[in-house]
Order: C-alpha cells, then sequence, then structure tokens
C-alpha cells in the first residue's frame, strides 16, 4: 500500500469542507436508507457503506415497513422499510455536489405490500426536471433497481417520484456516488444513462455481487453464469485497465470471462428495446469487456468479432492482451425496432474460441430541461422553508409546468432558465417577518402577502426589484414605517402598494419620524464602542501577520504604497466612518481576562510592528492567539483598520476569523482563533481548496467583491486539523467597478505574486487575486517559494512553464514527495495553476470555476480507497490509438424500437439477480 502524502492533505481539506457543507461521506458517497425512522443511520453488513435515514433530504412522506412475510434474514436491511408519498410529485434533494461532475444515481424499491393493498404501483422517476425512467413494480416480492449516470450541473440534484394515476410512488433506498470527469464519454450535459444490465460472467461464487470497494465507483456487477452453455474461465493475477479506459471496469470482475462449452459456438446475448412516455425509441450504448485470462500457446489466435443484429461492430476482428482490459463501446446510441441480437464470434483466422468477461447495457434519455433560475430557486426555497409552505411546492418550482408550483407565475422563454413572475401567498397563515429572500426573486412582478399574520417591518430591498408592478401587504400586522424606497416608487408610479389594514404601520409622517430618531440614537450608542472595536482589531491583524512572518524575514518585502503614509492615525479619525462595525457579534474581554486567557502574556507567538502575539487559552478550552497592541506602534494603523473592518463584515471557514477584542484603558488587543500549524508555506504540499474557497467567497459571496490583494503562502495559516483559512486583509480592498477607490497610483502587493496586468494598469480585479493564487498552487505542487533564487532568479511561472511544456512533470513535483504521488492529479492542479496565471486576466479562470475545477480534482479521488493510491491513474487524455480496437463503428439506423430497463433481483439470495433481458442472455 503506497503512502500518498501529497493525495491525503488534498483529502484532508476537501474533507473538511464536505464535512462543513454537510451531505457526502468521505468517499463523495450519499446512501440513504428510505423510511427509516429517527436521526442514527448504520453501516451495512456487507458493504460496510454508511446509511442515513432519509429525513434531511426530503420533508414528505410516511415511513412504513415491509410485510414480514417479504422480510428474510439474508437482505441487506435497507429493504426493511419504504417512504411512501402523497401528491404528484415529492423530491429528494441531494446537496453538496459538485456542479459539472459525472455521478452514478441508484434509487431501489421493494413494494413488500408495505400498505397491505397487494397493490404494486406504477409511476415515474425524474433527476431534477428531466424524465428518466417508469418504475413499473411487477410482484409484491420484487426488487427493483435503477440506475442512472448523469452530468449535475448544480451544486445540488433532485431525484423526484411522480404520481401517474396507477399507485403511490414509494422508494426503499437511494445512493449517489461520483464518477471520474472521463468516465463514460457518453454522459454528457444533456444525456443521461439509465442501466439496463451490468454483468459479470463466470464468477466462481455464482451468488457473489460485486462492488465497493472492489469497484471504487460502486457499481453493482451481476454474476451470470450458466454451466450448461458457457464454460468458466478465471485467473487469480490482477487484470489491469488501460492508462486512458473510461469504463475502469474492477480487477474482481475482469478476472473471470465465459467462453461457449463448445468450441465452434458463438457467444449470443438478446434483449428487447423498450419505449418511455419521452421517447418511443431510445437509443442504446454498450460496453463490452474483453481481457486474456490464459497463457496461450505459440501457434494459438484468439481473435474476436463483435456483430450486432447481424452488422459487424468491428470488421477486422481485435485481438485481445493477456491480463489486460480490451473495451469495446460505442458513443453513438445503437437504434433498432424491437430486439437487439449481439454476438461474440471467433473470427476467421482464430484458432481459439470466443469469450468474455463483463458487459454493461445502458439506454440514453435527453438531460435537455433546464431547471429554474438558481436564484429564484434558492429564494422560494428558503420561502419555502421559513413558512412551511407544503402545497405542491416540491421539485423544481417552474419545471415542468404541468407540475409548476400551486400561487406561482413562471416566465419561459426559449433557451433560458424560467423565473418566477408572480408569487400569491395571500390568505396563506404566514406568520413572522416578511423574509428577505422575497427581494431576491429578481424577476417577480406580482407579489402577493395580504390576509396573512405578517410582523415586522417591510424591507425596503423590495423597492430593488425592478419588474415589480403590485406588491400586496394589506391584512397584516406590519409596523414601523413605508421604507423610503417604496415611497419613492409609489411615487413615481412605478408601483402599487397596498397596505391597508395593518394597524401599527405607521403611515403618519410626523410620528414615522418620531421613530426614526429613536432608532438613530441607537445606532450611535451602537457605534460608539465599534469605532474602538476596529482599534482592536488592527492591531491583532497586523500581529497575526507579522506572527506570519516571524521565521521568514526575507519574505517580509510587501511591496508599500509609495503614496501612503505609513505614520498613525488617531483611532477616532479613522473609526468614525466604520459603521459595519455596529454588526459585529465579537465578544469582549477585559484586559484582567487576557492575563488570565495568556497566563500573563507567558507564551510569545510571535512579534510585529504592532506589539507581541500571545498563545492564550478560553474557557472552553479553545485556543486563541491574542494580538496585543504596543504603545510604541506607529507603523500601519490604517492597514489594520482596514483588515478590522474587513473582519467584521465577512465570516467563512476559509478565513481567519476574529473571536473577541479588547478594549480596556489603554490596553487594545483582538483575540483570534489559533491556527496552531503556522503557515502554508510551513505545509507547502498540500492545501489548495480550502484558501481557494475562501477567496472565492471573497469575490463572489461578499458584496461588492473584495480583492484580497496580497495572496501569498505566507498569509495561509494552518490549524491543527491542516484547515486552511486566509488571513491578513490589510491590503483588500472592496471591489466595485463604479468605486474609484480600486484604481489608485499605488502597487500593492508581494513581488513573484503580483499580477502583472496589474502592475501595468494599476487596476486591481478580481483576478489579480486569482493570479496569486495560481503561484500560491505552483509553491503547493513544486515546494518551492515565488521567486527561485538559484541558481539565478527566476519567476516560479516562468520555472514551470519551461518544464512542464516540455511534459516533464517529474521536474516541477517537489522532490521530498519522492514518487509518492499521482502525476495525474498533479498535473491537474499544475494545469489549473498555470490557467490561473495567464497573462492576460481574460484568459484566467474565476475563482469559482478554480473552486470547481480543485473539488473535481479531489471528489473524483474521493470515490477511492486512500489505501489504492498508487493505482490511482487519472486519464492522461490521449486516445489509445490500439490498431486492434476500433471504437465507435457505426452509424445508427432511425428505426423505432422497445426495451426493458428494470433490473429486477431476488434480495433472498443477497442481491442476486432475476434474468434482466427478456429472452436472458442465450449461447448458440
Ligand atoms: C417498523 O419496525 C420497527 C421494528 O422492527 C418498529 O420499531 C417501527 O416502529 C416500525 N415502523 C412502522 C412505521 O411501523
Ligand atoms: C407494468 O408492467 C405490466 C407487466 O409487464 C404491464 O402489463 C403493464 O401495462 C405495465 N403498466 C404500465 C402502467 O406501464
Ligand atoms: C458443436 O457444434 C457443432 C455445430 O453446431 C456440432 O456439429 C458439434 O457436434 C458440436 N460439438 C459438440 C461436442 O457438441
Ligand atoms: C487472416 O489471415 C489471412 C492470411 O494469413 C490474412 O491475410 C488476413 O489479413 C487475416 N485476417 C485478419 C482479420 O487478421
Ligand atoms: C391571489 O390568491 C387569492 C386567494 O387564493 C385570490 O383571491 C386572488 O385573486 C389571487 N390574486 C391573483 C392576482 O390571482
Amino acid at each position: 500500500m503506497a503512502a500518498c502524502p501529497w493525495v491525503l492533505l488534498l483529502f484532508i481539506a476537501a474533507g473538511v469542507v464536505l464535512q462543513a457543507r454537510a451531505q457526502p461521506d468521505s468517499k463523495g458517497f450519499i446512501s440513504i436508507d428510505c423510511g427509516l425512522p429517527g436521526k442514527t443511520g448504520y453501516e451495512d453488513d456487507n458493504t460496510k457503506i454508511s446509511y442515513v435515514p432519509d429525513a434531511g433530504f426530503i420533508d414528505a412522506g410516511t415511513n412504513h415497513n415491509i410485510s414480514a412475510e417479504y422480510v428474510t434474514p439474508s437482505m441487506g436491511k435497507h429493504w426493511y422499510d419504504v417512504r411512501s408519498f402523497d401528491g404528484t410529485r415529492n423530491c429528494y434533494t441531494l446537496r453538496s455536489l459538485v456542479p459539472g461532475v459525472k455521478y452514478i444515481i441508484r434509487a431501489m424499491f421493494k413494494y413488500g405490500n408495505y400498505d397491505g393493498l397487494d397493490r404494486p404501483p406504477v409511476f415515474d422517476l425524474y433527476i431534477g426536471v428531466n424524465y428518466w425512467h417508469t418504475v413499473n413494480i411487477s410482484g409484491p416480492g420484487a426488487a427493483i433497481l435503477q440506475e442512472a449516470m448523469v452530468v449535475v450541473p448544480d451544486d445540488f440534484v433532485q431525484v423526484c417520484l411522480v404520481n401517474t394515476g396507477t399507485g403511490t410512488p414509494f422508494i426503499s433506498s437511494l445512493d449517489l456516488r461520483p464518477l471520474h470527469r472521463t468516465h463514460y464519454p457518453q454522459v454528457t450535459a444533456v444525456q443521461g444513462l439509465a442501466l439496463t444490465t451490468r454483468l459479470n460472467f463466470g464468477p466462481t461464487d455464482d451468488t457473489l455481487i460485486v462492488r465497493y470497494p472492489d469497484d471504487p465507483h460502486d457499481r453493482i456487477w451481476y454474476p451470470m453464469v450458466d454451466t450448461t452453455r458457457w464454460t468458466e474461465i478465471s485467473t487469480t493475477q490482477k487484470v489491469q485497465s488501460r492508462d486512458n479506459d473510461f469504463f475502469e471496469a474492477p480487477s474482481a470482475v475482469l478476472q473471470t470471462a465465459i467462453r461457449p462449452q463448445n468450441a465452434s459456438h458463438n457467444l449470443e446475448f438478446t434483449w428487447s428495446s423498450e419505449p418511455t412516455p419521452m421517447d418511443p425509441s431510445p437509443g442504446y450504448i454498450v460496453i463490452l469487456h474483453f481481457a486474456e485470462l490464459q497463457i496461450l500457446p505459440g501457434n494459438a489466435v484468439r481473435q474476436l468479432n463483435v456483430v450486432l443484429n447481424d452488422k459487424p461492430w468491428y470488421t477486422t476482428g481485435f485481438t485481445t492482451e493477456y491480463l489486460y482490459d480490451a473495451v469495446a463501446y460505442n458513443t453513438q446510441p445503437f437504434q433498432y425496432s424491437i430486439r437487439y441480437n449481439l454476438y461474440v464470434e471467433a473470427s476467421a483466422n482464430a484458432t481459439l474460441p470466443p469469450f468474455i468477461n463483463a458487459m454493461e447495457v445502458f439506454s440514453v434519455f435527453p438531460t435537455t430541461n433546464i431547471g429554474s433560475d438558481s436564484q429564484d430557486v434558492s429564494a422560494i426555497t428558503a420561502i419555502r422553508a421559513k413558512y412551511h409552505v407544503r402545497n405542491n411546492w416540491m421539485g423544481d418550482p417552474c419545471v415542468p409546468n404541468a407540475m409548476a408550483w400551486d400561487r406561482l407565475a413562471c416566465s419561459y422563454a426559449i433557451g433560458r432558465r424560467p423565473r418566477i413572475t408572480s408569487v400569491n401567498l395571500s390568505s396563506s397563515g404566514l406568520n413572522g417577518d416578511i423574509s428577505s429572500s422575497f427581494a431576491n426573486l429578481k424577476a417577480v412582478q406580482y407579489l402577493d402577502l395580504s390576509n396573512n399574520n405578517l410582523m415586522g417591518s417591510i424591507p425596503d430591498a423590495l423597492s430593488q426589484l425592478p419588474l415589480l408592478t403590485v406588491l400586496d401587504l394589506s391584512g397584516n400586522q406590519l409596523s414601523g414605517s413605508i421604507p423610503s424606497g417604496l415611497l419613492k416608487r409609489i411615487q413615481d408610479g412605478s408601483l402599487n402598494v397596498k397596505y391597508g389594514n395593518n394597524q401599527n404601520l405607521c403611515t403618519n409622517g410626523d410620528a414615522c419620524e418620531l421613530h426614526a430618531k429613536k432608532n438613530s440614537k441607537l445606532a450611535l450608542y451602537i457605534a460608539v464602542p465599534a469605532v474602538l472595536l476596529v482599534v482592536i482589531v488592527l492591531v491583532t491583524i497586523l500581529i497575526i501577520r507579522l506572527l506570519k512572518r516571524k521565521n521568514q524575514g526575507s519574505m517580509d518585502n510587501t511591496i508599500t504604497p509609495q503614496n501612503e503614509t505609513s505614520t498613525s492615525h488617531t483611532t477616532a479619525d479613522d473609526a468614525g466612518d466604520d459603521s459595519s462595525l455596529r454588526r459585529l457579534e465579537s465578544r469582549r474581554f477585559t484586559y484582567k481576562e487576557l492575563k488570565i486567557i495568556t497566563n500573563n502574556f507567558q507564551r510569545v507567538l510571535g512579534q510585529g510592528g504592532f506589539g507581541y502575539v500571545y498563545s492564550g487559552i478560553l474557557e472552553d478550552g479553545t485556543q486563541v492567539a491574542v494580538k496585543k497592541r504596543s504603545h510604541s506602534s506607529k507603523q500601519g494603523v490604517k492597514e489594520f483598520l482596514a483588515e478590522a473592518q474587513i473582519l467584521t463584515r465577512i465570516h467563512h471557514m476559509n478565513l481567519v476569523s476574529m473571536i473577541g477584542y479588547c478594549m480596556d484603558g489603554e490596553y487594545m488587543a483582538l483575540v483570534y482563533e489559533y491556527m496552531s500549524e503556522g503557515t502554508l508555506q510551513e505545509h507547502i504540499e498540500g492545501i489548495a481548496v480550502g484558501p481557494c474557497v475562501g477567496l472565492e467567497y471573497l469575490h463572489k459571496g461578499c458584496n461588492p467583491p473584495l480583492i484580497h490583494r496580497d495572496v501569498k503562502a505566507t498569509n495561509i495559516l494552518l490549524n491543527a486539523k491542516l484547515e486552511a483559512r486566509i488571513a491578513d486583509f490589510g491590503l483588500s480592498k472592496a471591489f466595485n467597478t463604479n468605486d474609484p477607490h480600486v484604481s489608485t497610483n499605488t502597487l500593492v502587493g508581494t513581488p513573484g505574486y503580483v499580477d502583472p496586468e496589474y502592475q501595468a494598469t494599476m487596476k486591481p480585479t478580481t483576478k489579480s487575486d486569482v493570479y496569486s493564487f495560481g503561484v500560491v498552487l505552483l509553491e503547493l505542487v513544486t515546494g518551492k517559494p515565488a521567486i527561485l533564487r538559484e541558481p539565478e532568479p527566476i519567476n516560479i511561472i516562468r520555472w514551470a512553464r519551461q518544464r512542464l511544456g516540455q511534459g516533464n512533470i517529474e521536474a516541477v513535483v517537489d522532490g521530498r514527495m519522492r514518487g509518492d504521488y499521482d502525476v495525474n492529479s498533479v498535473w491537474k492542479v499544475a494545469d489549473i495553476a498555470l490557467k490561473c496565471t495567464a497573462h492576460s486576466s481574460i484568459q484566467r479562470p474565476t475563482m469559482t470555476d478554480v473552486v470547481v475545477q480543485l473539488h473535481e480534482c479531489i471528489e473524483l479521488e474521493n470515490g477511492r480507497a486512500v489505501g489504492d493510491c498508487a493505482n490511482m491513474g487519472f486519464y492522461t487524455g490521449s486516445s489509445n490509438n490500439d490498431p486492434n480496437m476500433s471504437y465507435d463503428a457505426y452509424t445508427t439506423d432511425q428505426s423505432s424500437i422497445i426495451s426493458t430497463n428494470s433490473i429486477a433481483f431476488d434480495t433472498e439470495h443477497n442481491l442476486r439477480r432475476e434474468p434482466t433481458m427478456p429472452t436472458g442472455p442465450a449461447a448458440r
């Protein structure tokens, strides 16, 4: 078992992010036992996969146990219970996914007469807004599995059960498994694959299902044995996939094969096409695996032909290699009417019979329907949750049209995501205040919240809805006054606001002014301590910053703004205009408390121009860093203030956070979370994603976006769990194209990290941070500083580009990794780094793109066992060009077809499968 420190570190970083965002486990798996009551899950005895109850994924439906007569001791626990649903559409929401990544989605159904009606239902399944399959339960004891592979466009996916008037939908379990980007190239943004069958031929134990951990993607390979017609062949040797294999069948599957008992016969497989309500003639994808398991005598020839419906798939025949998987597959779906006949036969020159190791058959289904505007979806979802609206509020609010949510109206334009244009929640029993999410429905024209029990004030943000023409708030218990923005729109006639019948609403001018005055006084009370806070925050930040530089004086060569004076400002001046601090929720410490926390300022962590940073421990055991402002400090109060302001405005798990402050007489200090593992500089091999997500948050989650302007390895701190956070906001700027402050004639940043375009134009953009982050990534990969000194000074980007340009990844990777890394994931990170450091900012990705790509890299790694690192072959991207394998033989004919997609299997024998293909595979 190879150790993979580099990949492991990435795992740690990614794991942290995933945990914080909830659902998928460390492998990227989601495994739900639908209908399981309570909050605790369990580990499946056979697979050791952890199943969780479904309560966190859906808020509708009822739990039932299947009838005792259908329970057998050997069947998996997830079959014991089901969740059933009233209403037309009910959806499970699987969150924390990576947009653009391919996933396996697998739903299982065992009716088991749970409702005592003895009437198995028929209902439809959707993935998001796209029809997937019709589930037709053949009998009360039947166990049905449906599996699809799709590209998930958003960071969540919904799996919906739709009542078609033929019985109550129910479900037993639901799984999600990530795939590699390169896997199954037939799966695209507009096309999914629905599994018809996945067979492992000739296993020595014919009840044995191969899945996780043998298959790191947890595909389920069913045993297929027929000793009357086939002879089994097997090996105990490991069978390999080729480097650029798109399908990566596990060795456990490839180690066994079948050949016809009568050597002059063919291997023949047949199945029927099955029309769906959406597609009368679905296309099929067939994937065949052939790996030679025997050492052939010198003059023996094994050469195969594949024939589908009497047309040769390969005209020349192909040979196979000892212990290597050769895969035959089509990329354009085959489309025949009614029936498929597939032969594997020996070619004319062959002296040995044909054989086959494994086979997958899929039908294709379109995933071309697009869901509603994602901002609208998150807004209306938040509204649904806040007011507990049920009705039919499930799945996408507007799509499909026939299942659009009650009380909403949507606009549908070709090629655009539908928008919500009207919300009528009149007389819906709404309680509480008016949700701020209403102001995020940017396309809404009509908003009726009349005759509810809404309280609190009217959010002025509603006046910012550009298309809103009618706002009905009458008949509630709203208070306060009509906000000025709304008043303006009432006056200019662009908005009709109804607010009658709200007893506490102040519509009388004088009374309202009184109110306002009270409020501003209150604001003052809050503002004064806030001012002090700024100062403290300032101090701490600089201390931490200096602490970071403790061991590397030479790195401390920030280009200081030439025009900005670095003399100290009086605190009152600087803090005076800072309203953002009013919302600060930090704890205030007394000097005495700080003394206790730091054990009388005993342990110094570092020192900088602002004073010392001390180690401390809070009452609850939390380790903190206390940055104490020294009286003699003269340096950069302005920077300090800037960081203070920003830290109070932003909160994110990948940004260093402030715990509190001390403002006690002459003493000022800031208390930070303690990043025990020092700086990224000291752990250069590993952590990329955390800071990346942090930066993305600054760019996207903050409004206006923030540009950090000094991203570098020494500004990324690590805590004991190696969670990485961005620190030091002293040079940050809010980015707003209309903001004249952004373009200053002073260049800030650190040599080696500064965006050349920024250097040329003096205008920083969010892409300047992307550039700097690219440099950090290169430092991660190479273990070298941003500017290499030996043999002559050279910028790390040029240095890496020269070597990577020649395809020489080894020359770039940190020698300390000693080959214990996965070349392809390193390539990928290096590739992202080079894109980030493109000379022209237009060519650089956004921080969001980078987050997605790094996550992709990591999530995909998560799908594999860590111990298997040595075998983590990503694809090299070059095509195989094996002359013996001509892929994608022929064009489709467009005649109409039929098939059955259900894989039925018998839970009695540990998922042993029943024949899937109507006639069953047969040898001739
Ligand atoms: C299902 O059976 C378990 C025990 O086997 C029981 O605790 C649970 O209450 C049952 N659930 C329902 C919905 O009947
Ligand atoms: C379900 O399957 C049965 C048996 O194959 C068939 O007779 C029936 O028409 C199907 N029901 C629907 C609604 O498709
Ligand atoms: C094998 O099949 C061929 C052609 O179908 C037949 O002539 C021959 O008798 C078979 N051999 C055996 C041993 O069954
Ligand atoms: C079969 O053998 C003949 C004669 O050796 C050769 O010309 C032909 O190319 C071979 N066919 C294949 C498919 O290899
Ligand atoms: C809004 O809903 C209420 C109650 O359902 C109804 O009386 C009213 O006419 C609706 N408004 C519009 C514009 O449809």
